[in-house]
C-alpha cells in the first residue's frame, strides 16, 4: 500500500500511523517522497531486503515493529499457535539482510520482552511489543543526538567533511548518525560544508545524502566514488565521518561498499577517519571483521539502475554491498557514550561497563 506524504522539517523515516508501520520510500527518492505500510513481519521483511527502508539503526527499528505487527496480527489465536508463528515471523525478520547487526540487535531486544511475560495472554504481549518498538524508535534518536554533540567536538570550524553513502535521518529513526555528527555541528554554529560521495551502485549518497543536506541548507557538493582521492591530493578534504553496520569486538569497522577505500586515501593524506557508532551497532560477539557476514546483492544494481541497464548482457558481476575497514585506519568511534580514540578491544569493553 503506498501513501503520498508532505514532507515536514523533521524527516519521519519510520512512523506509526493507523495501526501500521509507515516508512518513507527510499527507492525512489528524491523523485517522489510516499510511504509503504506495513501490517505484518512479512512486508516488513520485504521492505528490508528491497532497501524500501536501510541503514543499520532504520532496519532494527523496523525489525522491532515487525514483531509487533506480527503479534498483532496473529493475537487471536491459542497460545501454541501464536508462539509457532511468531518464531516463523522471527524467522524471516532474521532472514532479510545479513550485515547490520543493529537487526539482530533488536530482535534480540524483543525476545528478552517475550521472556520476561512468559504466561500472559497474546494480546498483553502484542500491546507490550509495540510499546517496546515505540520506546526504540524514540531512544534512537535520543542516541543519535547525543551520539552527535560528542561528534560535533571533533570538526573544527569551516570543515569540508567527506561522507559515504547515507548515515542520515533516512537511515535511523531520526537526526542520524554520521549526518547526526555534522546536524549537531552546525546546530552548534559552525560552519560545515559536506562532501557526500555518489555511493555505487544504490546512489545512497546521490540520491539521500545530497536531498538531506539540500531540504536543511547544509551546503553539500556531490561527487563520484572515484573522486574522493582527487579531492584529499588538493586539500579539499579536512575529515572523514561516516556511518557503520557493523564494528566488531576489535573495532573494525563494516560499512557501505567503498568505505575501505576511502578508509585508505585519508590515511595517506592525514585526515582523520571517524565512524559514528551507537552501542547497538558494535557487535561484541564478532571477533574481527573476518566474521562479519558480506551482504552480496543482485547483479543488475552493478549492470544498471533500474529498468536502465548498460552493461552487456551475460558479465559476470560481484556485487558486495559493504566491505571492512580495519581498525587501524579508524581515528576514532564517535558513540553516544563518548569519543573512542584510536579504538581497540579493551576500549571497546570499557564501553559496557554494565
Ligand atoms: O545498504 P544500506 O543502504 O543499508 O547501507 C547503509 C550503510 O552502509 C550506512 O552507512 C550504515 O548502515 C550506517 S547508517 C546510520
Amino acid at each position: 500500500m503506498r501513501i503520498r506524504g508532505r514532507l515536514t522539517v523533521r524527516i519521519e523515516t519510520l512512523r506509526w500511523a493507523n495501526g501500521k508501520l509507515e516508512m518513507i520510500d527510499q527507492r525512489i527518492l528524491p523523485a517522489a517522497f510516499e510511504y509503504v505500510a506495513c501490517d505484518s513481519a512479512w512486508s516488513v521483511a520485504e521492505g528490508i531486503r528491497g532497501m524500501v527502508v536501510r541503514g543499520a539503526p532504520a532496519i532494527g527499528v523496523a525489525a522491532a515493529y515487525g514483531v509487533a505487527l506480527e503479534a498483532l496480527r496473529l493475537q487471536g489465536m491459542s497460545k501454541a499457535d501464536f508462539r509457532k508463528g511468531m518464531e516463523v515471523g522471527f524467522g524471516v525478520l532474521a532472514q532479510s539482510r545479513p550485515t547490520a547487526v543493529n537487526l539482530f540487535w533488536g530482535l534480540e531486544r524483543m525476545r528478552r520482552v517475550w521472556v520476561s511475560m512468559d504466561g500472559q495472554d497474546n494480546s498483553a504481549v502484542a500491546q507490550r511489543w509495540l510499546a517496546e518498538a515505540h520506546e526504540i524508535l524514540a531512544e534512537d534518536i535520543r542516541i543519535n543526538r547525543a551520539l552527535g554533540a560528542h561528534g560535533a567536538h571533533l570538526l573544527p570550524d569551516g570543515a569540508r567533511v567527506l561522507t559515504h553513502c547515507n548515515a542520515g535521518a533516512l537511515a535511523t529513526a531520526g537526526w542520524g548518525t554520521a549526518l547526526g555528527v555534522l546536524r549537531s555541528a552546525v546546530e552548534a554554529g559552525k560552519r560545515i560544508s559536506v562532501i557526500a560521495d555518489e555511493t555505487r551502485p544504490f546512489l545512497q549518497g546521490a540520491r539521500l545524502t545530497a536531498w538531506e543536506m539540500v531540504q536543511e541548507n547544509i551546503p553539500v557538493t556531490l561527487i563520484t566514488d572515484n573522486m574522493s582521492g582527487f579531492m584529499m591530493s588538493r586539500g579539499e578534504v579536512d575529515a572523514v565521518v561516516v556511518g557503520t553496520d557493523r564494528v566488531a569486538s576489535n573495532g573494525d569497522v563494516a560499512n557501505k561498499i567503498g568505505t575501505y577505500m576511502v578508509a585508505v586515501l585519508a590515511k595517506r593524506h592525514g585526515i582523520p577517519f571517524y565512524v559514528a557508532c551507537p552501542l547497538s551497532t558494535i557487535d561484541r560477539t564478532t571477533d574481527s571483521g573476518a566474521d562479519i557476514p558480506i551482504e552480496e546483492r543482485s547483479a543488475d544494481e552493478v549492470t544498471g539502475f533500474r529498468e536502465h541497464q548498460w552493461a552487456t548482457q551475460g558479465v559476470t558481476v560481484r556485487n558486495p554491498a559493504f566491505d571492512v575497514t580495519p581498525v587501524e585506519l579508524v581515528t576514532a568511534l564517535i558513540t553516544e557514550r563518548g569519543v573512542v580514540h584510536q579504538p581497540n578491544r579493551e576500549r571497546i569493553v570499557d564501553l559496557f561497563p554494565d
